[in-house]
């Protein structure tokens, strides 16, 4: 299986995948490193593993059609059949989103369907909640949205800044991201109904309580 991956900055969780690639946990290939922004850390990281990337700046489209066909384009000339969604800040069109249905995975940092969208960790913070987390799921036209593959939880604490918050999100983000692209290049995931169906997994039987009891 070759993928895409599509960033826009740092590119932390995209060496998450690079690393779990190159180190046979994921049965994958990492074909190419598409970033709409051509001083992304991201792109370095791609040079460093050797894998091809193409910038494709958005300034230089006057229409989302227009820059989204070259990004379709560009990874299947690069022999790519999936595409993750690694802190990629463009809006998809709908048209692109369809066209890669069941074969294009985001994750976001917020345990979804709560808390799409940007400032999540702040609007997570301001809502009081005492859990968080992150999730992996396919993608479908609606921003952050669609059926959900992975998901991992990190307390909320009192005294959270959104930095720090950010921050032990990310952990989790680099576990679940690898894990969940696994499963995919295994062969192990279905989805029906807009549930995902995950082959001989084993499920976290317990619950978590924060405050402790
Ligand atoms: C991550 O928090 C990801 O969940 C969000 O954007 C951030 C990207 O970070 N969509 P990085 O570029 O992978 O380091």
């Amino acid at each position: 299986m070759k993928v895409a991956v599509f960033i826009s900055g740092r590119g932390s969780n995209l060496q998450s995948l690079i690393d779990g690639c190159a180190d046979g946990t994921i049965p994958a290939e990492i074909g190419l490193v598409v970033s709409n922004r051509p001083d992304a850390q991201g792109l370095t990281r791609a040079d460093q593993a050797g894998i091809p990337t193409a910038v494709i700046d958005h300034k230089a489209y006057t229409t989302r059609d227009d820059f989204d066909a070259v990004l379709d384009r560009t990874t299947r000339k690069a022999g790519c059949t999936f595409i993750c969604l690694a802190g990629f800040m463009r809006i998809l069109t709908e048209q692109f989103v369809r066209n890669w249905r069941d074969r294009m995975i985001n994750i976001h940092p917020a345990l979804l369907p709560a808390f799409p969208g940007i400032n999540c960790h702040a609007r997570a913070i301001e809502a009081g909640v005492r859990i968080s987390g992150a999730t992996v799921h396919f993608s479908r036209p609606e921003l952050d949205a669609g059926p959900i593959i992975v998901q991992g939880a990190v307390p909320v604490l009192p005294d959270d800044t959104e930095d720090a918050l950010a921050a032990r999100i990310l952990d989790v983000e680099h576990r679940i991201y690898p894990l969940a692209l696994k499963l995919i290049a295994q062969g192990r995931i279905t989805v029906r109904n807009e549930i995902v169906r995950i082959d001989d997994a084993e499920f976290v039987d317990g619950f978590m309580i924060n405050p402790l009891p």
